[in-house]
C-alpha cells in the first residue's frame, strides 16, 4: 500500500483510536489534523472556537490539508476532525491525499463516546442528542461523497476495524 490512509467520520466514531492502531500495524506515521492545529495554535480547539469562531477553525483545517497535499509524502495515516468534509475544497484535498475511509457509528454510540470528554465545542450543550442527529443528517452525504470505503463500526471491535481497513486499502 503506497497511498496515505485518510480517516473521516463524525466525532466519536473512533478515528483517533483506529488511526493509532493502523499506525502501529503498518508502521506508518500518524498525523492528526486536530493535533496539528492545537500544536500550531498552542491552545485547545475549544479556545479557538470561543475566540475566533468556527470559520477560523475551518480555515486552519484547510491550511493543514494544503500542507499535507503539497509535501507529496505517502504512507501516512491521517486522522481528521469530524467537520473537515464541510468544505468542498477540503473534500477534494482529502481524496487527493489517498484512500479515504468513512467510519460510521450509530448516534447512540456517538452520544455515549462524546459525552465522556468535554473537548468538543459543537457538542458542549445540555442535551446534545438532537444536535448529533441533525449534524449527522447534514454531514452524511458529504462523508459519502468524499470516501472510497464505508465502515459501519458499531458491532465491530477496534482491531476488527483496523484489519478490515488494511485488507481493503
Ligand atoms: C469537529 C470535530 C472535532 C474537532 C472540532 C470540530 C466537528 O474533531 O475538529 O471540535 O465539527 O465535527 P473529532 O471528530 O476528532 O472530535
Amino acid at each position: 500500500m503506497l497511498k496515505n490512509l485518510v480517516l473521516v467520520g463524525f466525532m466519536g466514531t473512533g478515528k483517533s483510536t483506529i488511526g493509532r492502531q493502523l499506525s502501529k500495524a503498518l508502521g506508518y506515521p500518524l498525523i492528526d489534523t486536530d493535533a496539528r492545529i492545537i500544536a500550531q495554535q498552542k491552545r485547545p480547539i475549544a479556545d479557538i472556537f470561543a475566540k475566533e469562531g468556527e470559520e477560523f477553525f475551518r480555515d486552519l483545517e484547510t491550511q493543514v490539508l494544503h500542507s499535507l497535499t503539497e509535501d507529496k509524502c505517502h504512507k501516512r495515516i491521517i486522522a481528521t476532525g469530524g467537520g473537515i468534509i464541510l468544505r468542498e475544497e477540503n473534500r477534494k484535498l482529502l481524496r487527493e491525499l489517498g484512500f479515504v475511509v468513512w467510519l460510521v457509528a450509530q448516534p447512540e454510540t456517538i452520544l455515549e463516546r462524546t459525552s465522556r470528554n468535554k473537548e468538543r465545542p459543537l457538542l458542549d450543550i445540555e442535551d446534545p442528542a438532537e444536535r448529533i442527529r441533525t449534524m449527522l443528517e447534514a454531514r452524511n452525504p458529504l462523508y459519502d461523497e468524499t470516501s472510497h470505503l464505508i465502515l459501519e463500526t458499531t458491532s465491530l471491535s477496534f482491531s476488527e476495524i483496523t484489519t478490515g481497513i488494511i485488507e481493503s486499502a
